[in-house]
C-alpha cells in the first residue's frame, strides 16, 4: 500500500462515492445531495485512493476559518480493502494537510461503539478530549478526539 496515491475527488466520482458511503455507513450515511455539496464546497478537501481501478477509500476534511482544529468529517475504506493500512495512510495525509493549513489540531467525532475506528485513531496518536451522550441514531455516545499537528 506504500505506493498508493491520495488524490482529490472529482464530480465524476460522485456516483461511486455515494455507493461506498451507503455501504460503509448504513443509517448514518450522507445523502447524495450532502455528498455533492461536500465535494464542491470551497472549505473542504475531499480526497480518495483508487485500487485496481475502483475507489478504495475516501475522506472529507473541513477547514473552518478561526477554528483551532481542522475537522476530519468522514473517513471510509471499502470493505474489500480494509486491514491493509489505507485508514492510516489517509490519516497521515489529513495530519499533513492540517499542519500545512496552520491548524493546531486534527479533530473528529466517533461513536464509542465503532471499535475499528476508535482503535485506528488511538493507534495513530489521537486523544479523547470530550464526549456527547446519545449522539448517534443508535443511541451511542460520540467521543471527541484530536491529534496535535506539531
Ligand atoms: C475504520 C476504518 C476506516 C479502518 O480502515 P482500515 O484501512 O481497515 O484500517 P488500517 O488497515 O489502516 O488499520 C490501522 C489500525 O486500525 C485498527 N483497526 C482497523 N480495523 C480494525 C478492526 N476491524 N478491529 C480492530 N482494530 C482495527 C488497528 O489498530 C489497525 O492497526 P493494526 O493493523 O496494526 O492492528 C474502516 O474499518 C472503515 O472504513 N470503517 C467503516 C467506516 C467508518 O466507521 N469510518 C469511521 C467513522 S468515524
Amino acid at each position: 500500500m506504500s505506493q498508493q496515491q491520495v488524490e482529490e475527488a472529482q464530480k465524476t466520482d460522485l456516483k461511486e462515492l455515494f455507493r461506498l458511503e451507503q455501504l460503509c455507513f448504513d443509517a448514518e450515511a450522507f445523502s447524495r445531495r450532502q455528498l455533492r455539496y461536500l465535494l464542491t464546497q470551497a472549505n473542504s478537501d475531499f480526497l480518495l485512493t483508487r485500487t485496481d481501478g475502483q475507489i478504495s477509500s475516501f475522506m472529507i476534511l473541513l477547514k473552518k476559518k478561526n477554528s483551532f482544529g481542522m475537522r476530519l468529517y468522514s473517513i471510509a475504506v471499502s470493505p474489500l480493502f480494509r486491514g491493509k493500512g489505507l485508514g492510516q495512510l489517509m490519516l497521515d495525509e489529513a495530519i499533513k494537510r492540517a499542519a500545512a493549513n496552520g491548524f493546531k489540531y486534527l479533530t473528529l467525532e466517533v461513536s464509542e461503539e465503532n471499535k475499528a475506528a476508535v482503535s485506528l485513531y488511538l493507534r495513530q496518536g489521537f486523544e479523547v478530549f470530550g464526549e456527547r451522550r446519545a449522539y448517534y441514531k443508535d443511541g451511542s455516545k460520540a467521543l471527541l478526539m484530536r491529534k496535535a499537528t506539531n
